[in-house]
């Protein structure tokens, strides 16, 4: 059998993780407010036990863990150098009720019923086997648990990526991501999102329509340098020539300036804060 999520695990536990390692603080205050929202919606109460899933460098963790206390939380992420990271900055802040696991969510033996909540700030999106996935985190939850995610919309919604392929399409028709596939836009479709989790015995599904600014750096050269080094950046710069490569660049460095504000670099961006409980009977 081909081993689940082979792609994503590849590139998690490999470049785009060691990418996200790296500057763990530049992308953690880009996700604040995201995590703001989604851990006020997963009302983590004390004693409450927690998975977050996709917990990357371990914000969300360590805030979810302060909600929980004493009630545990548990990160569960494909990338071992982000893993890393969000050890040491537990530890660090003096936290005694947080557990990393190195897995896939899609696949790993949660013990059936052991939480009472699921949070995920867009760690969701890349499930090769959606209904498997959301079928193993459902058995996880205790009746009546919920789950809360965040994940993006529509790419045209987030000009954080319209952006970047603009500056970087150097008069290419680039392909549009597949709604619905693992990656960035795996949950971007709400009708299909709404009925998957029905299907896999979730129920009172909810969406918010979340437009949370995206802050990629405090300055031109703090975002360019971020921008310029992940996952989508290298993906579309793989087959220019060292010359397009340059000039594909400076567009690039050119349209964050444009963005530069006193308060940071900012896009647009659209997500989904989606919510839903375990169906008592399942
Ligand atoms: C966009 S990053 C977000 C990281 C973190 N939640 C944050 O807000 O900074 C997506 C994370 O999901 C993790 N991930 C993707 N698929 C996963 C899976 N099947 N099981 C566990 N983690 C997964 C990746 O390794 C990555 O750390």
């Amino acid at each position: 059998m081909a081993e689940p999520n082979a792609e994503m695990r590849k590139a998690w536990d490999g470049p785009d993780g060691d990418i996200w390692a790296a500057s763990a603080d530049q992308y953690e205050t880009r996700g604040a407010g995201h995590r703001r929202l989604l851990l006020q919606a997963a009302a983590i109460a004390s004693g409450e036990r927690v998975l977050d899933l996709g917990c990357g460098n371990g914000a969300s963790t360590r805030e979810a863990a302060r909600m929980a206390e004493p009630g545990e939380v548990v990160g569960i992420d494909l990338s071992t150098a982000m893993l890393a990271n969000a050890r040491v900055r537990s530890a660090a802040a003096g936290l005694t009720n947080v557990t990393f696991v190195h897995g896939d969510a899609q696949v790993h033996d949660f013990e059936p019923e052991s939480f009472d909540v699921i949070i995920s700030n867009a760690g969701a999106m890349f499930f090769d086997d959606t209904v498997a996935a959301f079928t193993n985190l459902r058995r996880a939850l205790r009746p009546g648990g919920r789950i809360a995610l965040m994940a993006w919309q529509r790419l045209e919604d987030n000009e954080w990526l319209t952006v970047l392929r603009e500056a970087l399409a150097m008069g290419r028709d680039l392909p549009s991501p597949v709604v619905g596939m693992p990656g960035p836009f795996g949950l971007a479709d709400r009708e299909q999102v709404s009925a998957l989790l029905s299907d896999t015995g979730f129920t009172d599904v909810r969406f918010g329509d979340v437009r949370e600014p995206s802050v990629f750096g405090a300055t031109t050269a703090e975002a360019f340098a971020l921008m310029s080094d992940d996952g989508p950046t290298r993906g579309l710069l793989e087959d220019l020539s060292d010359a397009d490569k340059a000039t594909a660049l400076d567009q690039l460095r050119a349209v964050i300036a444009a963005h530069e504000t006193p308060s940071g670099v900012i896009f647009g961006s659209a997500s989904w804060l989606i919510r839903a409980r375990r169906s008592r009977v399942a």
